[in-house]
């Protein structure tokens, strides 16, 4: 899951390509490259590291006004030199970008390229040595693109350059995400919006198979069959400062902060001034006549689904399954008469899921997707799609996404309980109890310096850590150590705290860290003799308590909220205490080791 830039017709190109680059580095960030031509010459610059260093390094080259450019997270091959991309063919006379996998690399290698000394061991060059293969057997480029393109197994976004031809660009999608954007005789493409949002906010949407010629002022798509395609553009309600810092220090604090805001927005979006749901009467009434609904996500989207299988279980009465993508894509369980898909992504163009809704679209299934990202690939592929309005989500760490996940299910299932006739459902104000919500946020996070000493006097330097929980505190417990380990490489479990003693336990001793999320009356009680059981082994014990079942002791104490809406609240401390866990390490706290944003491989 790399990010891809390219620009054709623009005397600006190599600082739009490093912008673009520095806007889609949470996509990947372990190497990063870019090719820029004029009409005279063409500069290949690439590094293993960041997008500031490959600036730098490219200091001294010219703008010129076509290129390509590539940040990368690794599939095949170590970060260094030779595996960055771009990657030019032997012959020297292409240069491409991918992002993907190309599952049959190694045969085509085998089949067409034995003769090739290449340069590294990434499977996107052998495309780019497959071009120059049937360049060399006196096909044009365009044809040779696509003869290499036939051959081809996986999945890919690619920008290929030829070196001799500074007035063209050669693109094609297959599964990965890509974009064109519309300039005044020139054009940007991008793995998103967000790469070229500072140059354009006009954008053509490229579909699988699709392969396109692009130049200054003409683009044409062509089908797999070569035939001529025409399509609208789209504007993106994004802006630049969007994705900007501002005084923030992280991205991911930024985000811990605006979910307050983000609260308050999908009271206006998803309910009247009287009450009254604004989602789609055609969504409502397939969901309520559905006999069952699969939740499908990955990572925290999926955590989120195990808190909306309980909201909507209560208000609808209908059956949910939480699953996670990456399962189900190879192993779809028994349906039922009539199932409902709902697909949960802040990214909306996570792979493991996208392989699920092409297998459900394939069922003729109905699907719902709720995403951050109008315009994505499950968005567009989904019968349904409910947006989550957080604004751009860029720490790799997803916090605002997930509490915006969990409230939308909250206004669907209300809906749907509603449209069904369910008291249940008529009982809660969610208009009321999400206000509270966003001021209870609100004094949370003015009081983060709190958790910014928890922090340090209770995870110190630990290499482990467990949270546990029951019922929805259990499925927080399970976000809160994903989120203590993405950033803080702490080795850290979320546990349900009964299961413990019939074997975890055994990893408790002397100081290790313990947290206890209880927020539920019926459970309460059960979880603090779970939290005794690991303090008489030696755990050192914080408890995380709502103020109706809170005791003497609780280090952190929450004002009461829905007994359906608790991880709404208990989740914030936690992901502080990740935030501040990450920040005392000295660590990237937005762009961590190993990870990405949008996994948009499988
Ligand atoms: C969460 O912090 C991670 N970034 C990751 O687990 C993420 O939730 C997962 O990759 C799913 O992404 P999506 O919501 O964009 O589909």
């Amino acid at each position: 899951m790399c990010g891809i830039v390219g620009v054709i017709g623009n005397n600006r190109a190599k600082d739009i390509l490093l912008t673009g680059l520095e806007k889609l580095e949470y996509r990947g960030y372990d190497s990063a490259g870019i090719m820029v031509a004029d009409d005279s010459q063409a500069y290949l610059v690439k590094t293993p590291g960041r997008v500031s260093e490959l600036r730098a390094l490219a200091n001294d080259v010219p703008e010129g006004h076509i290129g390509i450019g590539h940040t990368r997270w690794a599939t095949h091959g170590v970060p260094n030199t030779e595996n960055a991309h771009p990657h030019q063919s032997t012959s020297g006379k292409f240069c491409l970008v991918h992002n993907g996998v190309i599952e049959n690399y190694l045969d085509l290698k085998n089949d067409y390229l034995t003769d090739i000394a290449l340069k590294g061991d990434t499977d996107s060059e052998i495309v780019v040595e497959l071009v120059d293969y049937f360049y060399r057997q006196g096909k044009t480029p365009f044809e040779a693109f696509k003869a290499a393109l036939d051959k081809v197994e996986g999945s890919y976004a690619i920008a290929l350059m030829d070196v001799e031809d500074s007035n063209t660009l050669y693109l094609a999608k297959n599964k990965s995400p890509l974009l064109i954007g519309l300039g005044d005789d020139c054009h940007y493409v991008g793995s998103d919006a967000m790469a070229m949002i500072n140059e354009t906010n006009e954008f053509v949407e490229i579909k699988d198979g699709e392969r396109i010629i692009l130049t200054p002022s003409e683009l044409t798509i062509f089908d797999r069959e070569s035939n001529k395609l025409t399509r609208e553009s789209f504007v993106a309600d994004i802006d630049a400062t969007d994705t900007e810092k501002g005084l923030y220090p992280h991205y991911m604090l930024k985000e811990i902060d605006e979910q307050p805001s983000v609260m308050r927005k999908l009271i206006s979006e998803y309910l009247t001034e009287d009450g009254l749901s604004t989602i789609d009467e055609n969504i409502i009434s397939h969901m309520a006549s559905s006999d069952r609904i699969y939740i499908v996500g990955c990572g925290t989207s999926w955590h989120a689904g195990l808190v909306g299988k309980k909201i909507i279980e209560e208000l609808t009465n209908i059956p949910v399954e939480v699953h996670l993508a990456s399962e189900m894509g190879y192993d779809m369980p028994i349906l039922s008469e009539k199932p409902f898909f709902i697909f949960l992504t802040q990214s909306g163009e996570t792979a493991d899921s996208r392989q699920v809704l092409v297998k459900v679209n394939e069922l003729n299934l109905p699907s719902l997707t709720i995403t951050n990202v109008k315009g994505s690939t499950l968005s567009r592929e989904a019968t349904y799609t409910l947006l989550l309005h957080a604004g751009p989500e860029i720490a790799v760490a997803s916090t605002k996404a997930y509490t915006s996940q969990i409230a939308v299910m909250a206004y669907l299932a209300q809906s749907i309980g509603l449209k069904k006739g369910l008291e249940k459902a008529s009982s809660i104000d969610l208009a009321h109890e999400m206000a509270i919500i966003a001021s209870i946020m609100d004094s949370m996070i003015s009081e983060k310096e709190l958790i910014a000493d928890l922090s340090e006097s209770f995870l110190g330097t630990t290499r482990n850590a467990f949270f546990i929980g029951r019922g929805l505190d259990y499925a927080v417990s399970m976000e809160a150590a994903l989120k203590l380990k993405e950033i803080s490489y702490i080795q850290a479990e979320g546990f349900a705290a009964g299961e413990l003693k019939h074997g975890t336990i055994a990893l408790i001793e002397e100081g290790t860290p313990v947290i206890s999320i209880i927020t539920d009356e019926k459970t309460a009680s059960h979880t603090r003799g779970n939290a005794k059981e690991v303090e008489s082994r030696g755990a050192n014990v914080l408890t995380i308590s709502l103020e109706n079942v809170a005791q003497e002791g609780d280090q952190l104490v929450l004002l009461p909220v829905h007994e359906l809406l608790t991880p709404l609240v208990s989740v914030v401390p936690l992901q502080l205490l990740a935030y501040y866990a990450s920040l005392q390490r000295g660590l990237d706290v937005d762009k961590p080791r190993n990870l990405a944003k949008s996994v948009t491989v499988e």
